[in-house]
This record gives structure tokens, sequence and C-alpha cells, in this order.
């Protein structure tokens, strides 16, 4: 039997939704620029938060869409089970259908049944839905509604009630919520389904009685304080789980067994030379009992990890030390160890995989295709970094496996941390592998060694912010006006107070503004706002989701005042400069290096741009003199801007934009272009009116910032002349220093080749001068208590040859003790040398010696037992350091 395809599957649910008037859309990038409360998206919601706060409207009223999330970090972590089950994934597809204010709970009801058991053709005795029972808490009533829809299509016993946990949904603590309705699948065999009836397994973790869709009707927003109020409107937000249903549809047991992973599986079992035999663990916490179900669970979570760790890689999150990108690196790394430990790969191994996968998704995410190489490249080091690691730190763990279990079978916390700061074990690969022993980890523990390395390098960053205070209702608030006025009249909207490490700032929301909000890399505008009783200043102006948010350290005094809103001119000038900069600096990378340089970051503020890009070895100064040479002709070709707004995505990309991936934008977007056939971006920032204005482009560095990315900073106009005046002034006190020659060059060759003559000399006069001492000291040697011995006060230039003379000396005379001491640089150096018979014999130590010996010059040392030399402080001991040796050797 031929499993039905992902991508016919995909197809056939927005086919459906196209057909019931919803707006099909491409998904978001997986990982969330501009909101402090997520990191991924976690949901096919996410992306659209601000539509349901009505902090903007939606583009259409019903959308529908496919969108990769991501479900490993926050209030939606299901790692530890991934692998071992067969239905939980870190990144999964979540199929889509909104609302806005539009259809509710009946027309969803109605048409998740019919795509499910008409479309898709799912047996309708197999399947279960919930209904939210209320809370009491919350003050949220059962939802007697849905209940009742659902009786038109299944039977009494297929409906069933659930608690909050289950059925009132929340995106995180804050945010838009509401009751929700699930509809889960029974796909276990007929004797099993005769034996328990599938509404005792709802909900209750069996890996064939499964959740695959929710239905969330979105009527409120949960509050810091927890409370609840209601949205503006009702809305419809829909999930459903893509591998699962196809696992549904495919009539398998296991979302490992369908289209979406068999090519993986496929792959990597035929790379490691083993079978998958699709087995499992009965539950998550149990350990796998064969060897079979050990590969199995690691081909798994390979098959899963990779395509986390691909995707927010190609969506521009490199893997870190902090946030996002460590929790790829986590994700990485416990791939690594799988990999290493029940796969024997040795060597990187999951970079191999992302070109299967870049193929298997090239139809709905592109991003992957494009960027195959880069991708790769980056995993691959990380692979390669770890790898060197991980055998110690496994090692480690093994060796301490038995004080472990004396200690009530916990590792403890600090020993926990050591792993993850030596070893970069991450906590929750060590918990994994404590696990696999029946072990555990004291992870408060391990938090408090955490917290209190932070502290020491830095003092932890608190941040408390109240809930938003409404001053005015606004239909239309938190417009930007700045793209063509400079300043604006506004009036404040809401603002909140937000306490950081004990200083107090202001965030202000107005109806409009011109001020910039820090995106795509381009610094927030700093300015005033004036109204008739105050004048504030403005420190920042970021935005959070797509609210403009002004950054104040203080609130004005008469809140409902027309307020005058002035970005500082002369800064944004200067960031207009350094952005469009930014943009001819792009296409003359690509002119130079390549049509695969990709933007991989950039920042843009009033003193410079710093533009990082994919491309795998150095710029070298030929190319960086060919890309500013470019740069700086279209900068005096004048090159009048051309905007253009609310263009439809696709028109952008007939006009040549280049398709910036990890960007999020909405079907409209802006499209900045200097001369249609060299720079054509979608950008929402400023520039100038004509690139003259720029003046002058000058490149200050380039350097690499990781596996595969580039960084090139530069500098325009003033700043640029500034640059080239500060090194012309060095290059005037270098001329200046070697006494202004005509030949600059020619000088400073003759200068080095002069210096290099004279070390020659100095280095043979030093050595006659050795010689000839050596031959003069031979004649002093003595007899002594049964040695051959020499102390003597000596001329050195440097400690290097002082030793040289005591060698010399040792070679010349058999059975010798020698004490030497000399002047150098003002400081007195001593240095003892024994024969090597002396000092195996073990009476005599020219350490000891020495350190005794160093006392005389208020200095130590030490050295070897046959060589020792100590330096001190005092040059007139020298003289009773040697008169002290005889005492010494005469005992
Ligand atoms: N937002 C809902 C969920 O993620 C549909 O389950």
């Amino acid at each position: 039997m031929s499993l039905p395809t992902a991508s016919a599957v995909r197809q056939q649910f927005l086919d459906f939704f196209a057909s019931k008037g919803h707006h099909i859309v491409p998904s978001a990038p997986i990982v969330v620029k501009d909101d402090p409360t997520l990191l991924f998206i976690n949901s096919g919601m996410a992306p659209f938060k601000d539509y349901f706060l009505g902090n903007k409207p939606a583009p259409y009223k019903r959308i529908a869409d496919t969108q990769k999330c991501l479900r490993v970090s926050g209030k939606h972590n299901d790692l530890e089970e991934v692998g071992y089950d067969t239905y939980h994934h870190t990144m999964f597809e979540m199929l889509g259908n909104w609302s806005f204010g539009d259809y509710f709970k009946k027309d969803a009801i109605a048409w998740a049944w019919e795509l499910l058991t008409e479309v898709f053709k799912l047996e309708k005795d197999r399947l279960y839905v919930t209904y939210f029972e209320g809370d009491e808490k919350d003050g949220t009533a059962a939802d007697a509604e849905t209940q009742d829809l659902w009786r038109q299509y299944t039977t009494d016993d297929r409906i069933l009630p659930g608690n909050k946990k289950d059925n009132f949904w929340e995106m995180g603590d804050t945010g838009p919520c509401g009751p929700c309705t699930e509809i889960h699948i029974d796909l276990r065999s007929e004797e099993e389904r005769a034996a328990k009836p599938g509404r005792e397994l709802v909900n209750a973790d069996h890996p064939q009685v499964v959740e695959i869709w929710n239905n969330v009707f979105m009527e409120f927003q949960r509050l810091a304080d927890k409370s609840l109020i209601k949205l503006p409107e009702q809305s419809v937000d829909t999930g459903m789980g893509f591998e699962r249903l196809m696992m549904a549809v495919s009539g398998v047991k296991s979302n490992y067994d369908t289209d979406v992973f068999q090519p993986l599986i496929r792959f990597i079992a035929k790379e490691v030379g083993l079978e998958y035999h699709g087995t499992a663990p009965a539950t998550v916490n149990d350990q796998p009992a064969t060897e079979n179900e050990k590969t199995d669970i690691a081909i798994r979570v390979i098959a899963d990890h990779i395509r986390t760790i691909a995707f927010t890689i190609a969506d521009g999150q490199l893997p870190s030390n902090v946030k996002a990108g460590y929790v790829i690196r986590r994700i990485l790394r416990r791939a690594v160890r799988y990999a290493f430990s029940s796969l024997n790969q040795k060597q990187p191994f999951l970079y191999k995989l992302v070109p299967v996968l870049a193929d298997q998704m090239a139809g709905i995410f592109p991003e992957l295709k494009a960027q195959t190489a880069f991708v790769q490249r980056v995993i691959e080091e990380e692979e390669t970094a770890f790898l060197k690691t991980l055998e110690t730190g496994l090692r480690r763990l093994d060796a301490l496996e038995e004080s472990a279990r004396a200690n009530g079978g916990v590792i403890d916390g600090k020993t926990a941390f050591e792993l993850s700061d030596t070893f970069g074990f991450p906590l929750d690969l060590t918990a994994l592998i404590a696990r696999e022993k029946g072990l555990s980890v004291d992870e408060n523990g391990f938090k408090k060694e955490l917290e209190q390395q932070k502290n020491r390098s830095r003092n932890a960053q608190e941040t408390e912010q109240s809930d938003w205070v409404t001053v005015t209702e606004h239909d239309a608030p938190n417009v930007f006006v700045g793209y063509d006025q400079d300043e604006a009249t506004a009036r404040l909207l809401r603002y909140r107070k937000v306490d950081k490490k004990g200083k107090t700032e202001y965030q202000l929301v107005f109806d409009q503004t011109p001020f910039y909000a820090e995106s795509g890399g381009q610094i927030g505008d700093t300015g005033y706002l004036e109204s008739p009783l105050s004048k504030v200043r403005v420190i920042d102006t970021k935005k959070e989701n797509d609210l403009i948010i002004h950054t104040t350290l203080d609130l004005p005094q008469d809140l409902e005042a027309e307020f005058l809103a002035r970005p500082d001119a002369a800064r944004r000038a200067q960031i207009r400069n350094n952005h469009t900069a930014t943009h001819l600096l792009q296409a003359a990378l690509r002119t130079v290096l390549g049509s695969h340089v990709q933007q991989k970051g950039s920042l843009v503020n009033e003193k410079l741009l710093r533009f990082d890009f994919s491309h795998f070895t150095k710029v070298t100064d030929e190319q960086l003199r060919e890309i500013e040479t470019i740069v700086n002709e279209r900068i005096r070709q004048q090159i009048p801007l051309d905007e253009r707004r609310n263009v439809p995505i696709a028109e952008a990309k007939n006009l040549g934009a280049m398709a910036l991936f990890g960007e999020k934008y909405g079907d409209f977007v802006r499209v900045i272009t200097f001369d249609k056939d060299y720079s054509v971006e979608l950008c929402g920032g400023l520039h100038v009116q004509n690139t003259g204005s720029i003046g002058y482009f000058k490149i200050t560095a380039e350097s690499a910032v990781g596996a595969g990315v580039r960084r090139i900073e530069a500098v325009t106009a003033g700043a640029a002349e500034a640059y080239v005046d500060a090194q012309l002034d060095l290059l005037a006190q270098v001329r200046e220093t070697l006494g202004n020659p005509q030949h600059l060059i020619t000088s400073i060759e003759k200068q080095n080749e002069e210096i290099a003559g004279l070390r020659k000399q100095i280095e043979q006069f030093a050595q006659q001068s050795i010689n000839q001492q050596k031959d003069q000291l031979v004649g002093q040697v003595k007899d002594l208590n049964g040695v051959r011995f020499l102390a003597a006060q000596v001329q050195a230039s440097s400690a290097e040859s002082l030793k040289t003379l005591a060698f010399n000396l040792r070679q010349a005379v058999p059975n010798l003790v020698a004490v030497l001491g000399a002047e150098i640089d003002g400081k007195p150096q001593l240095a003892v040398m024994l024969d090597d018979e002396i000092a195996k014999a073990g009476k005599l130590n020219a350490s000891t010696l020495v350190r005794e010996l160093a006392k005389e010059i208020q200095g130590g040392g030490g050295g070897q037992p046959f060589f020792a030399t100590a330096g001190g402080k005092n040059v007139a001991g020298l003289g009773a350091a040697i008169a002290k040796a005889e005492a010494l050797i005469n005992r």
C-alpha cells in the first residue's frame, strides 16, 4: 500500500478552507522577533496574536494556513516525550483555520466534522470530541453550546467534558484565550476497541488515542494579574497537528510511519547501517527494553530534531548560549548524543540529513532548500564542537554513577552544573542520561549554581511591568507616519510603568507617531514629546508585536494633551544614510561574491552599519575594495528612492525583491528600490531620498561571526570622512616619526634590515663574551666536599645567555656544581647548575639551592633538580648569595 503524501494531504486541508472563503497565507518564520513573551512560534495562532487582541485589524476575516511550530520551551514543552513516544514532536506543522470576528462555534464545528469525515474519510465512530466544563475560580461557565452543537454529528457517549487544563486554551501566561473543543481519534485495532471503549482513553496519553485537532473559541484575554477580560470580538483559532493527521489518514500507528518522516528515517537507517523496526516503549518513563527499541528511539529523535534544528537556522536563529539560540543548541546536542551513544556515530552526522529534508519540504517551505549549504555548515560546526567534549563528559557521568547512588540516586546540582559548564551538557541532556541510569538530577541545585554564576558575572536584570493604563480609546491606533513626516501631533492612548533594576521607565503608545521603532536592524528613534505642560525625552522606541512603544524616563504631566512628537533630526539623517548604504552594500556583495549571499543580521544606527551575511571564506582586500568602489559609484549616480507601500507579495517578487527568509511580512509589503536593476528589497526602514546624500562609504572591518557567516562594518558621510582623516593623520605621524623620508615604505624596509643586522651582531657579541667567560671560569673551579665547585658573578645580557653559560660550563667540567649570579637589566639573577649524576644522587637539588640563595637577593625561583634560576630585587645581595653557596655545599 502506498502512503498518502504529505503534500497532497496538506493541500486538501488548504483547498477545503479556501472553498469556505478562507484566504490562504504562508507560514510565518518559526523564530519570533519583537515579542518578549515568546521565543518561537508555539501554535498556529501566535503570528495573529495582535488581531485577536485588537491591536491591529486583521487583513481578512477568514484565514487558513500551515504553520511551523516549536514546543520546546515556555508554557508548551513536549521535549521529553519526543522519540520515546510516536506522536510528540519538537517541530510540527499546525494546520489552522481562523475567524477574526466572523464565524464562531457553529461553523467551526460543522466544517471540522465535514473535513475529517467527508474529505479525509475518517470513520465517525473513531472520533471523540470534548467541551469545556467551566471553572469556578475563573468564573467561566460550562460550554453547553458546544456540547449541543456536537450532538448534531455524533452520539453523547462520544462527547466528553474536559477541565480547564485540557479545554481552556491559553497561548502563554498572558494573552488571548478561551474555551476549546478537541477532536480525538482512536486508531486502535477492532479487538482493542471492543475490549475497552475509546472514551476511557481520551487524554490518557495512549499512543493510538490522540488529539488531532483543537478548536479554540477566543473570547478572553488573560492579564498579568491573572484575571480575565472579554475580548472586543469573538474569534476562532484552530490547530490540527499535521503529523498526527497524516497518521490517521495513512492508517498507521505512529507519526513516524507516515510520509512526513519516512524519507528521513530511511536515510538515517541507511547511513548508520541499521534497520528501523518501529518499536517503542509502552510509556515515556520506561527505558528501552531491547537494542531495537534503543536504536529506534535514537532514529526517531534524530528524524524529529533535525527538522527543528534546520528550520530554525534557516529562519535566522543561529545556535548560541543564550535564549532562542540556546534552545537550538540544546536540541542539537541532544540529537548528537543519541547519534553518538545509540547509533555509534562518532563523527558529525546530523548535517547530512539537511538535503533530504530540504527536498521534502521545498514545495511548502522553500527557505531550507535555498540555504542548504549554509545550514549544513552551521550544523556540522556545532556537531564538531560538541563531539570534542561529549565523550569525556559521558565518562565523567559514568564515573559519577556510584556516588550518585550513594546520594539517594540523585546527581547533585553542582555536578550537573559542572557538566554543563565544562562539557557543554545542557541540563535536560544530563537529566535524560540520568533517567536512563535510573537516577535523577537535583534541578533546583543546578538552578542555584547557575544563578550564582550569573550573579557573579552580572547583576541579575529584573524587570517588572504593570498592566497597560488606558488614557484614550481609539479605533485605528498606533499608526506610523514617519515615512512622510519628521514630526507629528500625537495623542496618548495607553501607558505602563516598567521597573528595571530599581529604575523606573514608562512605555507609551500613541494614536500615531513619527518615531521609528527598532526593527529590521534599524535602531529606534530618540527625541522629544512636547505638550503645553511638559517636554519629555524619548530614550528609545521599540516594537512589541506590532505596537510602537516609546520609552521615557518621566510620564508627561498632561496625559490627555495633544503632543508634538519630534524624533532627533540629525541622528535620523545619519541613520537614513547608513540604512540605504546597507542596501547598496548587500547588492554589491551579491555582485562581487555571488548570489549565495543572504542577509544573516544587520545593525543600522547613527554611527555605523553592520551587515552579517552567509559566505564561507574571508572576503579578500581586493574584493572589499571592489565592493566599496561599486557602492561609491552608486552613491555618485544620485539614484532617487523608489518607495512603494502596500505592494502585494506576489507583485513584490515580480519586481525582483530579494526574498528575505526569516522576516515576517504581511500579505502586503513595502518595496525599497534604488535602481530597479540594482537593489530591490522588502524593507520597513528609513531611507534617503537620493543616494547622493550618503556622500561617501567606507568599510572599516571584515570578520567572521560564526560558521559560514561574515560581518562587514562600514561608515558613511561625515563619519566616513572622519575615518579616512584619522587614517591619514596616523600615516602623517608615522612619516614624521621616521623623519619624513621621501619613500616611506623603502625607508621602513631599510630600518627593518638594519635592526635585523644589529640583532645578529648583538647575539654574536653575547656568544663571544660567554665563551670568554667560560674559559676564565673553568680556571676558577675548585674541589669542595667531593664535587667540582664554582661560584661567581658573571656578565650576562639576558636570562637566556646566563643559562647558556651554565650549560656550557657543565659540558666543560665533569662533576660540576656551579652557582652563577648576574645583574640583568638592573635586576639580580641567579642560576644553579648541577652535574646530572650529582642531581640524580639526590643529595643536592638545584631548585632547593636556588631558593635558599634567592633569599639574599630578596627574590624567589625554582626549576628542575639539575638546573634552576631565581630573580630578585636586591642587586647588592648577589655577592652574599654567591658566598653563601660555598657554605651550603660545604655542609
Ligand atoms: N491554538 C490552539 C492550539 O494550539 C488551536 O491548540
